[in-house]
């Protein structure tokens, strides 16, 4: 008997938990703030609309239907396309190595938030609290430079995730109770605090009030379209193990609209807490896009300028952290659940012993992160990913599914058990089949020529050098693409051992 959500809630809360993560805390803000506020804000509306929404929807029910991960999911439209699952399997697996590091130093400036309580004002020493503890250099030396205070703070990361999701959906779908009502009850005290800061308002306007010129600028329809993508969880063998997990008379259509409209209110949200307390601080030209440096350099300092009461600020602090700290626990622990589901599907494994081994190996490679080369690691493993594995994996899945694939039958799994809101087939259709693949495939040109067109290494202009672009780039993306002949390879062997591959196709792993 495969494991289910014990409720409808527990499944919309834990992808909403999956979604919300750090991308809706600093990423969404700081784009917000590059590209003209409400400009930006419109173009990701409207990409959601067009391209997010019908993709998530389409993993939901795909898993749904199948009850397996991604890459049987893939396996039962085209029994070539598992290798796509796999891909997305490989995307789960890197992204979490590194958002455990992230995770580590939020948990690191968490216990570390005391210390704001003698820097009223003194936004020098804020701005270097997190630099001085992770000891980066800010390029690829100091493989031998350890930060012990990171280390801890990763293990303590790894045991937290394991135990959010030791026992699968019966413990994620406690867990998400917390993390997700947590940070938004915290986000909303900060907004609070954000809108009576004279000069709020400000910031409030800069949000809202749409720069049209920015249109004209090609790299906001590129970001807008990335941000979508990397919100919503999808390429990732996330939603697809998610929604393998649904019983089969739950409504797709109304759960995917809500995650994804929950989603778009909470990068709302910590937008007006992020643009109202910069303005209120008189910082609102430093917001920065990058969003490391947003939390652990610049917002370091708009709380040391937030009252002049010491204890105010530090419990500001404390709240903020442990904002971050239930945002990014979720997004974290669904990537491994989507990595385990997937692999003790294929290989008819325990998933309890397959979530632990992947742990503790996630873990071990991300003690890269605690060197001083992590954080320009970090930052090269984090574009090539997001630029290119990312929006590939989401374009192959659309192709499988829209060209080789009857799309109708994915179109009446969606609208099974939805009452009167259906998908309408003039909406989902064209965006699976043609206008998403070929918004998609744009966009992966378009960053290839950007990257070409400024030498073609990424931060050539912060000193990072062409080994670190291939080995932890390129090779990352190759070694992505050929997970699916790893995953063959081991099948083989495992063969001669009496080991049988599960097929089955569409109409027979349909309810009975
Ligand atoms: N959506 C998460 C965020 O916004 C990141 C994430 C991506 C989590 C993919 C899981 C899978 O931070």
């Amino acid at each position: 008997m495969r494991e289910k959500w014990s409720s409808r809630s527990a499944f919309i809360l834990a992808a909403i938990g999956s979604a919300v993560g750090l991308g809706n805390a600093w990423r969404f803000p700081g784009l917000a703030a590059k590209y003209g506020g409400g400009a930006f804000i419109f173009v990701y509306f409207i990409a959601m609309i067009i391209i997010g929404i019908p993709l998530l929807m389409m993993e939901i029910s795909v898993a749904r239907h199948t009850r397996l991960g991604a890459p049987g999911s893939m396996r039962t439209l085209r029994k070539g396309s598992e290798g796509i699952g796999w891909i997305a399997v490989s995307n789960s697996i890197f992204v979490s190595i590194y958002y455990a590091a992230v995770f580590a130093w939020i948990i690191m400036m968490f216990f570390m938030s005391y210390k704001f309580m003698g820097l009223t004002g003194n936004t020098e020493a804020a701005s270097t609290l997190w630099l001085d503890t992770v000891k980066a250099t800010g390029d690829f030396s100091g493989f031998d430079i350890i930060s012990w205070p990171v280390f801890g703070c990763l293990i303590l990361a790894w045991v937290l995730c394991y135990v959010c999701i030791r026992n699968g959906t019966t413990t994620v779908g406690k867990v998400v109770k917390f993390t997700v009502s947590l940070p938004v009850i915290c986000l909303v005290i900060m907004a609070f605090r954000g809108l009576m800061m004279p000069g709020a308002m400000e910031g409030f306007a800069k949000l809202f009030i749409p720069d049209w010129t920015a249109l004209a600028d090609s790299n906001l329809w590129v970001d807008a379209i990335g941000q979508v993508f990397y919100s919503l969880s999808t390429s990732m063998a996330v939603m697809f193990a998610y929604g393998s997990f649904l019983s089969s008379d739950s409504n797709v259509v109304t759960d995917t609209v809500i995650i994804a409209f929950a989603d778009m209110f909470i990068s709302l949200l910590a937008g007006i807490v992020m643009f109202t307390t910069m303005a209120g601080t008189g910082m609102l030209g430093d917001m920065s896009a990058s969003g490391i440096s947003t939390a652990f350099i610049i917002y370091p300092q708009a709380i040391v300028k937030i009252s002049d009461s010491s204890v105010f600020n530090m419990i500001f602090a404390f709240i903020f952290y442990f904002c971050l700290i239930t945002l990014a626990i979720d997004s974290l622990f669904s990537m491994v659940e989507g990595a385990s589901t997937a692999i003790s599907d294929k290989f008819h494994l325990n998933k309890k012993k397959t979530t632990l081994a992947l742990c503790i190996n996630e873990g071990i490679a991300s003690l890269i992160f605690v060197t001083g080369a992590g954080v320009a690691i970090l930052d090269t493993v984090d574009y090539f990913i997001n630029s290119y594995t990312l929006i590939m994996t989401g374009v192959a899945e659309m192709i499988t599914a829209g060209w080789f694939f009857k799309t109708t039958k994915i179109l009446d799994e969606i609208n099974r058990n939805t009452g009167k809101f259906k998908a309408p087939s003039w909406w989902f259709i064209p965006s699976i089949r043609i206008i998403s693949p070929a918004v998609l495939i744009g966009l992966i040109i378009w960053n290839i020529i950007t990257l070409l067109k400024s030498g073609g290494i990424y931060g050539a202009a912060d000193g990072y050098p062409l080994w670190a672009n291939i080995v932890f780039g390129w090779c990352i993306i190759i070694l992505s693409i050929m997970s699916g002949l790893i995953v063959k390879l081991v099948v083989k062997i495992r063969s001669s051992k009496g080991f049988t591959e599960d097929d089955r196709s569409w109409d027979d792993a349909g309810y009975s």
